[in-house]
């Protein structure tokens, strides 16, 4: 049976086995009351390697690696501290990362850290919150890990259907001149992130984004059902193909796109997927010369080159 809404990670996992066993994986996020946690663990339990963590808070992620050890005990993990709300926190995680002997070489980079809806802040670097977290934070740590990553490797960058809420524009991106909605702003993050994924297409690497599903995690902290209900309407206007986040998925529902993304050779390069399936995103997501501009925004904001 073809893969769906109901699909779980540990279905996922069992078809890909062989694509699990003896590899390596980063994620970004990887705590057990959210997908990056139930990601882990679907994948625990087809042997791979090692597993390079890359999280804010060491108390919550040192659950996570107790649970990988319940699994397999024979599965390395390296923790690498980042707090995406600071450049200088994200290098010193690559650089820990660099000089671990597990992370040699990384077979799949799952960017799944992010946050939804917060008011509105500047990190310490002077970004807007959501685009910092969602985009910038992804952007600058792939970009550092990239010569780890292995020839036939693949960068899986979590997004939402939110991104269909949003313009695609960021000449204003730290709203000095625009209202700030935070849901729009999650979508533009979001929208960041597929065109990221376009962008490390035409460079030449494997890179696919995603939708989860809507799963209740940490991600609604922000918010509650009627503002997800009102954001869901207002994205469909934005955008009529928008169908909504879906129907609510558990956990272990929640992180099978996200494998079917790092782990089926099948799925088309540059692919958005929708319920293990692929789905087209909104048009500028795959615009390349608005994906273009944004990384040298990007380029611009973490203060480097690439
Ligand atoms: N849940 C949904 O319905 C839904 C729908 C569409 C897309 N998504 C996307 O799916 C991904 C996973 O979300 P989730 O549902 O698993 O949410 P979650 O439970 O809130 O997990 C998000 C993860 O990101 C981490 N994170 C947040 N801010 C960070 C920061 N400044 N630095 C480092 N790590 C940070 C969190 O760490 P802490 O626990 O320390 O905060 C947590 O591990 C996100 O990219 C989200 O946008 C989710």
């Amino acid at each position: 049976m073809a893969f769906n809404h109901d699909t779980t990670g540990d279905e996922v996992v069992a078809k890909f086995a062989d694509r699990v066993k003896g590899r390596t994986f980063l994620l970004t996020g990887p705590t057990l009351e959210g997908v990056g946690g139930a990601t882990l663990l679907a994948l625990a339990r087809a042997s791979p390697k090692a597993f390079i963590l890359v999280g804010r808070n060491p108390v919550k992620v040192q659950p996570v690696i107790d649970a990988i050890a319940a699994v397999d005990p024979t599965i390395t993990t390296v923790f690498a501290q980042a707090d995406f709300t600071s450049l200088a926190s994200i290098r010193s995680a690559a650089e820990k990362i660099f000089s671990s002997p597990a992370a040699a070489t990384i077979d799949v980079i799952i960017n799944n850290a992010g946050v939804m809806a917060t008011p509105y802040s500047k990190t310490v670097d002077g970004i807007e919150t959501q685009l910092a977290t969602n985009h910038i934070a992804p952007f600058l740590l792939t970009n550092l890990l990239l010569p780890r990553l292995a020839k036939n490797g693949t960068i899986v960058s979590v997004s939402s259907s939110a991104h269909r809420a949003s313009t695609g524009n960021y000449d204003d991106y730290n709203y000095e001149h625009t209202e700030y909605d935070p849901f729009r702003a999650y979508g533009q993050s979001k929208l960041a992130t597929v065109m990221f994924t376009t962008s490390l297409v035409s460079r030449g690497y494997r890179a696919i984004t995603l939708h989860p599903g809507l799963i209740f995690s940490g991600m609604q902290r922000h918010t509650n059902m009627e503002e997800l209900a009102a954001n869901a309407k207002k994205a469909r206007e934005a955008d009529p193909a928008y169908q909504g986040p879906g129907a609510p998925k558990s956990l272990a529902q929640g992180c099978s796109t996200s494998l079917v993304a790092a782990l089926d050779p099948s799925v088309p390069n540059g692919a958005y997927l929708f319920d293990c399936q692929v789905e087209t995103p909104k048009a500028e997501g795959l615009d390349k010369e608005k994906a273009e501009k944004l990384w040298k925004l990007s380029e611009k904001l973490v203060g480097q080159q690439f």
